[in-house]
């Protein structure tokens, strides 16, 4: 497969309102086969940003685990920065640069928990030793040394031998439930395609916006 030609394709092709799902999730996973389809490492990394309490913004890349019909859901340490930031504050917005195709995809919108119900299944897919990475990173947190996470991995590797891990607590998903969503199409000339979908009390409404 020739790539240049794929993003070209999308290049002159465009986004138009007439070919747009009315729900933007379904959008969105028409987009998110389509980079999968061309090979784009991680097409499910996103930038998800937050603000923490004294109102200062930060994004870090999440990995994309799962799409429900109403959000986006990603999994981390209950613990962590992103974590205390969303107990805060839990507005937060999610970026996709899918630049093989020239696309970019941003979410505004609101983060909570999931079930852990739906957290404990997704941790039973995990393989054994990210489930010990998990257990001994207390995310975000300054260590001593990278010797001393090899040896709390390697001691906890060692008690768990042959022993299935229950999730920890500490661990799980956060599901995003958007308000906002953009898609953005890169053009020739920079008259790029924007177009925004946003929650108004009689549904989704598509708007375009300029470059
Ligand atoms: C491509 C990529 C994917 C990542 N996916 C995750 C993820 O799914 N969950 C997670 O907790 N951290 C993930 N990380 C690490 C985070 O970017 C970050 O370092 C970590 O979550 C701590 O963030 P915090 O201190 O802001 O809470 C990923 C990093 C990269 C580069």
């Amino acid at each position: 497969m020739d790539l240049r030609r794929v993003r070209e394709e999308y290049e002159s092709r465009g986004l138009d309102e007439n070919d747009l799902e009315s729900d933007p999730i379904k959008q969105f996973k028409i987009w998110y086969s389509e980079i999968e389809n061309v090979g784009y490492l991680e097409p499910n990394a996103m930038v998800l940003s937050t603000v923490d309490a004294n109102g200062s913004p930060i994004g870090r890349n999440v990995l994309l685990k799962e799409i429900y019909d109403d959000g986006f859901v990603f999994f981390t340490n209950y613990k962590s920065n992103k974590a205390s930031d969303i107990e805060v504050n839990n507005k937060v917005s999610l970026t996709f640069s899918w630049n093989e195709l020239r696309r970019q995809v941003i979410v505004k919108g609101s983060a909570e928990k999931i079930s852990e119900k739906n957290s404990d299944e997704y941790w039973s897919m995990r393989p054994h030793e990210s489930k010990i990475g998990s257990l001994i990173s207390n995310q975000s947190e300054v260590i001593p040394s990278r010797e001393n996470l090899d040896k709390d991995f390697v001691s906890e590797k060692l008690r768990w031998q042959g022993n299935e891990i229950p999730r920890p607590d500490h661990w799980g998903g956060y599901k995003v439930t958007p308000n906002f969503i953009e898609f953005w199409q890169g053009r020739p000339n920079r008259l790029h395609d924007r177009l925004s979908y946003v929650l108004a009390s009689t549904g989704w409404v598509i708007k375009r916006l300029s470059p």
